[in-house]
């Protein structure tokens, strides 16, 4: 069974139990308050005893009252009082407490048993009585017959019964009751499939098309319900997929692009290994000094070739993350001090100036010794790699924030293209297209500095100015001194 059926169904079944229990309150209610059910009569026929006498009824009792004040004897005379009856006025006179005139609409026996009693001073003349399940108004006056037996005269009209009054009714009543009835289950039944079917379906719909492949919609929550948080986590849990599905299409990407790369980078030195190792062979480098050259490029080419598998082999290490770092408390300032001393000599020996710009504090951080040291090799492989300017200058400081160190090198080299900035740390990303022998490089020294940093739970970043120079900056998270 569908859930709009149930609830249909559900619906129905709740408005006919309270119609029920409402009536059966209402029945309670009345017995409890009046403490009988004939109480309900009397207010029906008071409604009727109130009603002012119509004209006819008015001109018939007002005749008969004449006979019983003048001249009684004629009350008893049939012919007399046919001539006085009307239609739907009937007349009752009353001798002693034999009747001895009734309409012929009105049943004799009855009549005797529900006509209210004598009463000499004519006060209670107008009421209501019930003969055979049927309510009649009267108008009564009481007289002495010439016999001095007590007479009464009737003029009695019949009022529509309860049972009729409410047959009557009926039809417009349950009509009035369905119509209800239908206009409830109608809009209960609109405002559920609005907020739970609707939803429902739209949900449905989403998965199908998940199913599918088509992960390109937006399912709208409508509501704030558990319904619009079923369909805002299924929106969630769409955008997730999609977002997984068109990372996995990018690695996928970057594989085949990794595999481009590789083969270009080893078969570029390969090649030319050959063709020299072919020239000494074929006998072109026919002098020892020739030779020597020959071989000492093929020597460096290896070497490069060697760098590059080392580079590659590490990068594809991280990448994988089954390099093992070994973290500890460094004290920063120290250790830079230390790694700059290293390469003060080499550095100024190629007419590059490093300087040092430190808080005058010590400053712990976590890292691994020998990967930050890999890091900062990069980058000051970069600064003189990328160094245009006479003036060659580097410099290195530490910014301390709240929770970690921000490290700092800067160059004032040829600087990176702004368009270039965002993807210097993809891998093998090279600012310019033609990869020039001489600056050499693979495009992996910033995308391995940043494998190690993100490792440190730090962050990398860069700015730059074209011809000005570049800033590098990393962060490490602070220690605690041992
Ligand atoms: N200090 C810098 N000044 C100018 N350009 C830079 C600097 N640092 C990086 N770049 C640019 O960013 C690119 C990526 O740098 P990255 O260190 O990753 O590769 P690489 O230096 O070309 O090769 P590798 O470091 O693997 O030998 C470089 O090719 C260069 O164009
Ligand atoms: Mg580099």
């Amino acid at each position: 069974m569908s859930i709009k059926m149930r609830f249909l169904l559900s619906y129905v079944g709740v408005i006919l139990f309270s119609i029920t229990l409402l009536l059966a309150a209402g029945f309670l209610i009345i017995f409890a308050i009046t403490g009988d059910v004939k109480s309900i009569e009397h207010l029906y026929k008071k409604t009727y005893v109130q009603k002012p006498l119509t004209t006819v009824e008015e001109s018939v009792f007002l005749d008969l009252k004449l006979f019983a004040k003048n001249n009684p004897k004629q009350l008893l005379n049939e012919k007399e009082l046919k001539r006085i009856e009307q239609e739907d006025i009937e007349i009752v006179v009353r001798k002693g407490t034999k009747v001895e005139y009734a309409s012929p609409a009105l049943d004799k026996q009855a009549l005797v048993k529900s006509l209210p009693g004598f009463e000499e001073t004519n006060i209670n003349t107008r009421d209501t009585i019930k003969i055979n399940d049927y309510f009649f108004t009267y108008v009564k006056f009481d007289f002495y017959f010439p016999d001095k037996s007590k007479g009464s005269v009737f003029v009695l009209r019949k009022a529509s019964s309860y049972a009729e009054l409410i047959r009557g009714l009926f039809p417009i009543l349950s009509g009035l009751l369905l119509f209800l009835l239908i206009m409830v289950i109608g809009i209960l039944n609109y405002l559920v499939s609005r907020s739970i079917i609707k939803p429902i379906s739209i949900l449905k719909e989403g998965a199908e098309r998940i199913k599918s492949g088509d992960l390109n919609f937006e399912i709208k929550a409508i509501s704030n319900d558990e319904i619009g948080q079923l369909n805002r986590a299924f929106e969630e849990m769409r955008t997730k997929l999609k977002e997984s599905i068109n990372l996995q299409i990018r690695y996928e990407e970057n594989r085949k692009e990794l595999l481009t790369n590789i083969s270009h980078d080893l078969k570029t030195p390969i090649t030319s290994i050959i063709g020299y190792v072919e020239g000494i062979q074929d006998g072109v480098a026919n002098t020892p000094q020739k030779i020597e050259k020959y071989l000492s490029t093929v020597y460096s080419k290896a070497k490069d070739m060697d760098s590059l598998i080392d580079e590659l082999f590490l990068f594809s290490k991280l990448d994988l993350k089954k390099e093992p770092f070994h973290f500890e408390t460094v004290e920063l300032d120290k250790y830079m001090r230390d790694y700059v001393e290293e390469l003060y000599l080499d550095l100024l020996q190629q007419g590059i100036h490093i300087e040092l710009h430190f808080l005058n504090k010590q400053i712990y951080v976590i890292a691994d010794r020998e990967k930050l040291k890999r890091v900062l090799a990069n980058l000051i492989n970069n600064c003189v790699k990328y160094m245009t300017k006479d003036r060659k200058n580097i410099s290195i400081a530490l910014n301390e924030r709240l929770r970690d160190v921000v490290v700092q090198v800067t160059d004032n080299g040829q600087g990176i293209e702004p368009s270039a900035l965002p993807h210097i740390f993809e891998r093998f990303y090279r600012a310019e297209q033609s990869r020039n022998s001489q600056t050499g490089g693979s495009g992996l020294g910033l995308a391995i500095a940043k494998q190690i940093i993100v490792e440190h739970g730090g962050e990398i970043w860069a700015t730059s100015e074209i011809g000005k120079g570049t800033t590098l900056f990393f962060s490490l998270k602070k220690g605690e001194k041992k």
